[in-house]
Order: structure tokens, then C-alpha cells, then sequence
């Protein structure tokens, strides 16, 4: 049976494609969901794509998934530099976790440079642009690959 991946993106990852595209890039966040379910099917994998601007939202897919799911992909987007909240309902989690970032959060200013979310993942992805999200599934694939 395919292995449960949830892909969960936080505030304002549902404006991508005309927020700041300089930035973030021109790809639309359905594009992404799009993206992530052709990457997963061809690793094996399927995906629950999912995006909330609430921070309780996100906290309460992570507990959905904790119990039905075999990892998380995550972009927690402001909530990275914010959250402790998220932070612990990951580390609740025993399964592997990857963190995204489309932008390289190192070389922008300095509040986003620090990442609550980073003291749980198993691996971060930044700067790779909305490919970030492949190269993440990618590992998660490998990761699961022997369990
Ligand atoms: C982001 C980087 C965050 O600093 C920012 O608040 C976002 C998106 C990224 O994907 O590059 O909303 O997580």
C-alpha cells in the first residue's frame, strides 16, 4: 500500500504565483499540488496537499498525520521564525520530517534566518525555488524506501 505523505504549506502560500514573484517565483500553489502528485505517484508515494493561513490548521494536520501518515513535508512559511507551537506538534511525530523553503531564507533579513521548525527536520530544503518540494519528496522516498 502507497505510503501517506502530507504536504502542508502555511500563511500566504496560497497567493504564490502573484505574491512577490521575484521571490517565490510564478508557479501557483495548485501548480505545486500538482506537481507534488505527479513526483509522488512516480515514487510510489501519495500525497495529502494541504494549505492554511491558521496556525491552528496546520497544528491540527500534524496531529492528523501522526496518526494516519508516514511524513510530512512541510513549508511553514512566517510560521517558521514564530512557532513553537509547531515545533512541538512535530516533535511529536516519529516519522521523518522535511522542511521547505521556496526563497533562500539565509540571505534575506535577518528575522527569517532562524527557524523553529529546523530543530526537528531531518532535512531542509531552501532557496531551490517551488523544485524544493520535489527534491523533498525525493528524500522522503528514499528515506521510507527500507521502513
Ligand atoms: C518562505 C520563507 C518565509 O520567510 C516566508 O515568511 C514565507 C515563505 C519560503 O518558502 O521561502 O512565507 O517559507
Amino acid at each position: 500500500m502507497a505510503k501517506t505523505i502530507y504536504v502542508l504549506n502555511g500563511p500566504n502560500l496560497n497567493l504564490l504565483g502573484k505574491r512577490q514573484p521575484e521571490i517565490y517565483g510564478s508557479q501557483t500553489l495548485e501548480d505545486v499540488r500538482q506537481l507534488c502528485e505527479a513526483q509522488a505517484d512516480e515514487t510510489g508515494l501519495n500525497v495529502v496537499f494541504r494549505q492554511s493561513n491558521a496556525e491552528h490548521d496546520l497544528i491540527d494536520w500534524i496531529q492528523e498525520a501522526r496518526e494516519s501518515a508516514s511524513g510530512i513535508v512541510i513549508n511553514p512559511a512566517a510560521y517558521s521564525h514564530t512557532s513553537v507551537a509547531i515545533l512541538d506538534a512535530l516533535n511529536m511525530c516519529t516519522f521523518p520530517v522535511i522542511e521547505v523553503h521556496i526563497s533562500n531564507i539565509h540571505q534575506r533579513e535577518s528575522f527569517r534566518h532562524h527557524s523553529y521548525v529546523t530543530a526537528r527536520a531531518n532535512g531542509v530544503i531552501v532557496g531551490c525555488g517551488t523544485e524544493g518540494y520535489l527534491l523533498a519528496l525525493r528524500h522522503m522516498a528514499s528515506l521510507l524506501k527500507d521502513s
